[in-house]
């Protein structure tokens, strides 16, 4: 078992975004037996919320159901627990830096860094924009969940 969490701020817009397109494209491919995928965020704001109307709304029209998941923190555990901790920014990146138990920094990255076609290396954060953010957050996430998942067949012989 591959274990994957996705980090961001709140986690309302876009780990929850990355869990639910990354879920499906790792259904699709028949491994879901194979890696376990959650999603967290940094702060503390949403805990137990679900995701944000605008950012299930966009899943959706993707045919993506976004709506049983609920925000939680990402804690020292998680850490030791996942394989890969991926956040959406380097604010996140640099959150979750601060609270890694020593010797398990190879485990955070980026989760663009599993979509190098694109320029960007950071999902911006979508909740202060319009319905327009939100369209280009699945863009950038479902590119880099066909990354990720080439990645980890590769790596983990799936
Ligand atoms: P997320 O977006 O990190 O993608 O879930 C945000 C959600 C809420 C807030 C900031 C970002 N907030 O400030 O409440």
């Amino acid at each position: 078992m591959v274990r994957v969490l996705f980090v961001c701020l709140g986690n309302i817009c876009r780990s929850p975004t990355a869990e639910g397109v990354f879920r499906s494209v790792v259904e699709r491919a028949g491994l879901l037996e194979h890696i376990e995928i959650d999603s967290a965020g940094t702060h503390a704001y949403h805990v137990n919320a679900p995701p944000d109307a605008r950012s299930q709304a966009a899943a959706l029209r993707r045919g993506i159901d976004l709506s049983c998941l609920r925000g939680r923190r990402a804690t020292r555990a998680d850490i030791e627990q996942f394989e890969y901790i991926l956040a959406m920014d380097r604010e996140n990146l640099s959150n979750l830096q601060a609270i890694c138990p020593p010797g398990l920094e190879h485990k955070l990255g980026l989760f663009l860094e599993y979509a190098p076609e694109r320029p960007e290396r950071e999902v911006p954060d979508p909740y202060y924009g319009g319905e327009h953010g939100f369209e280009r957050v699945l863009d950038m996430i479902e590119e880099a969940s066909h990354g990720l998942l080439a990645h980890l067949r590769q790596r983990h012989g799936l």
